[in-house]
C-alpha cells in the first residue's frame, strides 16, 4: 500500500466533523451551573460597581504570612510534601483545635491538609457516599454542597430553614427528612449566606438525632473564626461526634488567604485515610507555599485575625441596621461576613431587584433564591468589602426603593 492511499484511508478513519460537548459525561451535564457566576459575568461587564457580592475577604493577606510564603521561595522550597501535608501544620491545627474546643485529633493521622476547603468537601463527601445515598443539606446553603453530592453518586435532601427561627435548622426537621438511604448530614455555620449561627443546644439536639439513626455529620466550619454573638462550637465537641464527624475548615476566610488555597479536614482516622487515598490520586499535596504560610497564621496570626473580626463586626453593625432603616427587614448575621436582607415588601423577587439594583444603582447583591428555594424573596449582601463602599452601597440602595 503507498503512503498516500494509506492517509486517505486514516482520514476517513477520523472524520473531522465531531462535536465535543458529547464527551461530557451525562453526570457533569446533569448539574447546573452557578447562579452566583452567572451574576457575575454580568457585573465584570460594567464599570462603577459596588459589589457586595463576592464572598472573599477585602483584606490581603497579612503581611507577616506573606513574608514567610514569600522567604521560602527565596529558600528554595518549592517541592511536594507528603499527601496528609507538612507535619508541623497538621501538629499546629491539632493544637489550636485542642485549645479552642477541647477535642484532640492525632496529627499523624487524623488531620489532612487540603487546597481549600473546597478540596476537603469534595473529598468528604467523595470518601462516604455510595451510590443513592442521601445526604440532607439544611438550605439556605453554600452553593458547592448539592453538586458535590450528586457527583460522588450520592442524592442531595435540602431542608430549609426560617428567617422566624433565626435561620437555624432544628433537630426535628432533621429527623422528618431521614430515610432509609440517608448517609450524612451536612452542618455549615455560621452560614453563607445567612450569617446564622447554630447554638450548642442545637447541635446537641441533632447529634443525639445522628447518634439514634447512625449517621454521620460533614460540618464546615470555615467561618467559626468569624463569630460575633457568642462562641463557635465545633461539631466534633458534642460527646460521641468526634467519631461521628468530617469537620472542614481553612484559611481563606479567617486569614484572608483564599488565593493561596489552603484548607483542612480533621475525624477519625479511617475517614481522614479513605480521603486522603482520593487526595493522594487527584491533588497528591495542597500548595507547600500556603502551607507555610498556614503554619505561620497559626503561630502569629492571632492578632491580625482579632483586627479583622473587630471590622467586620464594625461593619456587619452598619450595614444590617442601614438595611433595616431602609424597610428591608434583615435578620441579624451572628457571623460570617453577610447580610441576608428581606425584599418581600417590595414584591419583587430575588432575581428581578438583584438584576434592576444592579441595572440602576450598580450596586451588585447576590439573590437569595441562588442558595436553595427557601432563599427566594431574600439577597445575600457580602459585606466583606470597605466601609466607605457599604455606605455608598446602602445610599444606592435607598435611592433605588425611593424610585420604585
Ligand atoms: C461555607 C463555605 N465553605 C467553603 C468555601 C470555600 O472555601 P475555600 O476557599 O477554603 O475553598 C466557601 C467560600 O465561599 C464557603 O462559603
Amino acid at each position: 500500500m503507498s503512503y498516500s492511499k494509506k492517509s486517505a484511508q486514516n482520514a476517513l478513519l477520523y472524520p473531522r466533523n465531531v462535536m465535543p460537548e458529547k464527551f461530557v459525561s451525562v453526570k457533569v451535564k446533569s448539574i447546573p451551573p452557578s447562579g452566583i457566576r452567572k451574576f457575575f459575568d454580568l457585573v465584570l461587564e460594567m464599570d462603577g460597581v459596588i459589589s457586595l457580592g463576592v464572598g472573599e475577604p477585602d483584606f490581603v493577606t497579612p503581611w507577616h504570612i506573606r513574608e514567610a510564603c514569600i522567604y521560602s521561595l527565596e529558600q528554595g522550597v518549592t517541592s511536594y510534601t507528603s499527601n496528609f501535608g507538612l507535619l508541623e501544620l497538621r501538629e499546629l491545627i491539632s493544637k489550636s483545635i485542642r485549645k479552642d474546643y477541647d477535642v484532640d485529633y492525632d496529627p499523624r493521622a487524623e488531620v489532612l491538609i487540603t487546597t481549600g476547603v473546597s478540596e476537603a468537601a469534595d473529598l468528604a463527601f467523595r470518601a462516604v457516599i455510595n451510590p443513592g445515598d442521601e445526604v440532607i443539606i439544611p438550605e439556605p446553603s453554600y452553593v458547592s454542597y448539592k453538586p458535590s453530592v450528586s457527583l460522588a453518586g450520592g442524592i442531595p435532601v435540602p431542608v430549609p430553614s426560617y428567617q422566624d427561627n433565626e435561620f437555624r435548622v432544628t433537630a426535628d426537621q432533621i429527623e422528618k427528612s431521614i430515610t432509609k438511604k440517608t448517609k450524612a448530614i451536612v452542618l455549615s455555620y455560621p452560614n453563607n449566606p445567612t450569617g446564622a449561627v447554630m447554638r450548642r443546644s442545637d447541635l446537641e439536639d441533632i447529634a443525639n438525632v445522628v447518634s439514634e439513626k447512625d449517621l454521620m455529620v460533614i460540618s464546615d466550619e470555615v467561618y467559626g473564626k468569624l463569630t460575633y454573638e457568642g462562641t463557635h462550637t465545633c461539631f466534633s465537641s458534642i460527646p460521641g461526634m468526634k467519631e461521628r464527624s468530617i469537620i472542614l475548615n481553612g484559611f481563606s476566610k479567617s486569614h484572608a488567604m483564599t488565593g493561596l488555597r489552603l484548607g483542612y479536614a480533621v475525624g477519625n482516622e479511617a475517614l481522614i485515610a479513605a480521603m486522603t487515598k482520593i487526595h493522594q490520586y487527584a491533588m497528591l499535596c495542597a500548595p507547600v507555599t500556603a502551607q507555610i504560610g498556614g503554619i505561620e497564621a497559626l503561630k502569629n496570626g492571632d492578632t491580625e485575625l482579632k483586627k479583622m473580626v473587630r471590622e467586620y463586626d464594625r461593619r456587619r453593625r452598619l450595614v444590617v441596621s442601614g438595611l433595616n432603616k431602609l424597610g428591608l427587614d434583615c435578620f441579624e448575621p451572628m457571623g460570617a461576613f453577610y447580610a441576608f436582607p428581606s425584599i418581600k415588601s417590595t414584591g419583587m423577587n430575588s432575581e428581578e431587584f438583584a438584576g434592576r439594583l444592579l441595572k440602576e444603582q450598580k450596586v451588585a447583591v447576590v439573590p437569595g433564591d441562588v442558595f436553595g428555594d427557601c432563599g427566594a424573596g431574600y439577597l445575600r449582601c457580602s459585606y466583606a468589602t470597605s466601609r466607605e463602599e457599604l455606605i455608598e452601597a446602602l445610599a444606592r440602595i435607598e435611592a433605588f426603593l425611593d424610585s420604585l
